[in-house]
């Protein structure tokens, strides 16, 4: 029932953390995939061990990790996760989610989640039942937060009443119930996306093409398909496998993706143009490979066709949204950029800011569109592409 959703599940410090262990397991059998936060308390009732080994993946409990010192990004635990269930969840946790309180990673985590969020209480009855706990689990309510109600039973104080955290199984229905109901916000959309590098053979061994990864547009097909849109991804050359749910097809060449863009963008609600396209080619590809003299060698390249700008063309009321890599002057030639192609949006990075750009994990952009820019911090490339999806989801509207 969860199979391919991914699930955060938050852990704080209660005698309930034992029953997280099950609860993790429920998950996993369930299908989904887990990641484990911890409050630095929970780690004195459930070990990290426990938890790491049961949800096949590391257990995050500080910002840094003291070993090495990455960052343990609470923002892309936020994107990456469908669901946030905090389970156990003790009243001082309550407390400080209902006062925006962040001074652990699994309340900041708590503070920059988009997904929907799921709190499973454990206390003892009186804590439960004292106004100040029912105030905040309002609080909560009134965020959206769903509120998985306690059982009634023996309690570990020995007393009995209202405050036992639901059983495992109990709470992994909750949460598919949960899912069930968050309608997926670009379901019935089509989209299409390029991404990649094209090659532009010279001859049957050499070809031109650059540094891109794919990874941006693979991120942000990725993301509107998650927010159950149907999305095509137009790939030139890259190394990533196909997100999940989305329909992948190969293109070598600029005009392979120009013939294959142009026959699809009509039957889509938009586009997103991330593919790095060679903007000159060969004039004349060799049949054989070209053997070495001793002299230079010069090829002639002519122009490509610009996919995009023909997109913007024939786009009607679709949407169409641009990258721009720039060097220098970037505002001015993103913004030329959004006219000439009629982008309803242009990703403006600069190859000057550091972390931004090919190949690497993180990225710092700017939305540009006709009403102004807005300037984002640099960001790991999956939560730059939830960034780009919520401005799509935004602009249908
Ligand atoms: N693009 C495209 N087809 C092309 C060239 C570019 O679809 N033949 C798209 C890219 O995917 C990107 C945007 O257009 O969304 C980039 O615009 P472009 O003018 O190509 O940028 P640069 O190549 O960086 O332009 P310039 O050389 O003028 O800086």
């Amino acid at each position: 029932m969860l199979k391919g959703r991914n699930i955060l599940l938050g852990v704080t410090g209660s005698i309930a953390a034992y029953k997280a262990a099950m609860l993790c397991r429920l998950l996993k059998t369930s299908g989904a995939d887990v990641r484990v936060v911890m409050t630095p308390l929970a780690k004195q009732f459930i070990t990290p061990l426990t938890m790491a080994t049961l949800s096949k993946n590391p257990i995050l409990v500080e910002f840094f990790d003291p070993e090495n010192g990455a960052w343990n990004s609470h923002v892309s635990l936020g994107e990456w996760a469908d669901c946030y269930l905090i389970a156990p969840a003790t009243a001082n946790t309550l407390a400080k989610m209902a006062c925006g309180i962040a001074d652990n990673l699994l309340l900041t985590t708590y503070l920059s989640a988009r997904c929907p969020v799921a709190v499973a209480p454990a206390m003892d009855l009186d804590m439960y039942a004292h106004p100040a706990t029912q105030e905040n689990l309002e609080k909560l309510r009134a965020a959206g937060v769903a509120v998985i109600e306690p059982d009634e039973g023996e309690l570990a104080s020995g007393l009995c009443g209202k405050g036992r955290m639901a059983e495992p199984a109990q709470i992994v229905r909750s949460v598919e119930a949960l899912l069930d109901q968050k309608k997926k916000s670009l379901a019935g959309k089509r989209f299409l996306v390029t991404a990649g590098a094209t090659i532009e053979p010279i001859d049957p061994v050499r070809y031109l093409t650059n540094h891109s990864s794919g990874k941006m547009g693979y991120a942000i097909a990725e993301a509107l398909a998650r927010r159950g849109a149907e999305v095509t991804l137009l790939s030139g050359r890259t190394c990533l496998p196909a997100p999940e749910g989305v329909r992948r097809i190969d293109v070598l060449t600029a005009a392979d993706m120009y013939r294959a863009a142009t026959e699809l963008f009509p039957s889509t609600d938009g586009a997103v143009m991330c593919a790095a396209v060679a903007d000159y080619t060969p004039a004349e590809v060799a049949d054989r490979k070209l053997k070495k003299g001793d002299g230079d060698l010069t090829i002639r390249l002519c122009r490509t066709r610009d996919i995009a700008a023909e997109l913007g063309r024939m786009k009607n009321d679709r949407l169409l949204v641009g990258f721009a890599l720039e060097t220098h002057d970037a505002l001015a030639h993103a913004t030329e950029k959004l006219r000439r192609k009629n982008f309803d949006f242009v990703v403006l990075n600069s190859l000057q800011d550091p972390g931004a750009g090919f190949r690497g994990d993180t990225n710092k952009v700017t939305l540009l569109d006709p009403s102004g820019a807005e300037e984002l911090p640099l960001m790991c490339k999956t939560e730059v592409a939830g960034r780009i999806a919520d401005k799509i989801e935004n602009l249908l509207r």
